[in-house]
């Protein structure tokens, strides 16, 4: 089993994200951290405890950031793409239990450190919490297995801007010191996610499960999928984006890439913007390629 920490901002590409990784037996999930992005960080926590409580999973969430590496916010909550609870409007209740005591920059470093070269970070929301991670411990550079990270456009447009992907730029200072540590990065970004998709009628599908987890999740990705078609019309469903980033640490073969360096705009028009410079000794393997079939059969047999 593959030691992970998922990193998110629940959101429902998280929510599909996190049952993927705790559907997986190839995976240990150690814990998971939580930021501010979609949705504000006290959000993303209690969402990621309703869908582990859907999942029936104990799995730890540990609170991080909720507000950018160094500037003041730029991007607010998208209830537009993710509703107003984050979760497609599907909240009915608080969750039973709460986050763990401590906070997400702490819990990095400590399981890198008990762990040498042997965890996997996957970030699906901003980069804040392993920016202040890098910060307050830098040697978790070397310690760390590798960082897969939902964000970036690298050879595609941006989905907020003509530029800038959702992730880099909520925090775009966090995400550029991240590139510039040389931790090892493998960057899913819009160049791959947005080769995947997931049809309406398989969504539907999930609606016929005799658990609670297929109608939950299919509500809120019909949410999602409404957005969606209202950006993209005619799509016919949604794109995976932080499933994507859990499914290449699983099999890394849905995804190929080339090494770069990459650089992120930090002011002006193309504020966020991710570019990559070939560099066969750059520390970010730029993924552009996907087996985007593979990987959707891959993620269907897991959820639902
Ligand atoms: O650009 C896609 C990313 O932005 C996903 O992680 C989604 O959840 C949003 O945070
Ligand atoms: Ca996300």
């Amino acid at each position: 089993m593959k030691p992970i920490i998922l990193d998110v901002d629940t959101g429902i590409d998280d929510a599909l994200a996190i049952s993927y990784a705790v559907r997986s037996q190839e995976l240990e999930v150690l814990g998971i951290t939580t930021c501010f992005g979609n949705v504000t960080v006290e959000e993303a926590t209690r969402n990621t405890l309703v869908v582990l409580e859907h999942l029936e999973s104990e799995v730890p969430v540990i609170a991080g950031a909720g507000k950018p590496f160094m500037r003041t916010p730029t991007k607010g909550s998208t209830p537009h793409i993710h509703g107003e609870d984050g979760i497609g409007n599907t909240l009915k209740g608080l969750p039973k239990r709460g986050a763990e005591e401590g906070n997400a920059v702490d819990f990095i470093i400590d399981q890198v450190k008990r762990r040498p070269r042997e965890v996997t970070l996957i970030t699906v929301g901003t980069l804040t919490n392993l920016a202040l991670a890098i910060r307050q411990a830098p040697e978790i550079v070397e310690l760390v297995e590798r960082v897969v990270v939902m964000g970036g456009a690298v050879t595609v447009p941006g989905n907020v801007t003509p530029y800038a992907e959702a992730n880099v730029y909520a925090d775009p200072d966090a995400a550029d010191y991240v590139f510039r540590s040389g931790i090892p990065v493998t960057l899913i970004g819009l160049d791959v996610t947005m080769k995947t998709l997931l049809s309406i009628d398989e969504m539907d599908r999930w609606r016929t499960k005799d658990s609670t987890l297929g109608p939950f999740l299919a509500d809120m990705t019909e949410f999602y999928m409404g957005a969606y078609e209202r950006f993209y019309p005619g799509i016919g469903g949604c794109a995976l984006h932080d499933p994507l980033a859990v499914g290449a640490v699983i099999r890394p073969d849905f995804v190929r890439g080339d090494r770069m360096r990459l650089q992120v705009n930090l002011d002006g028009e193309a504020l966020g913007r991710t570019t990559g410079m070939p560099d066969a000794a750059g520390s970010v393997t730029v993924c552009t390629e996907v087996d985007a079939s593979l990987f959707l059969e891959h993620f269907l047999s897991r959820v639902c």
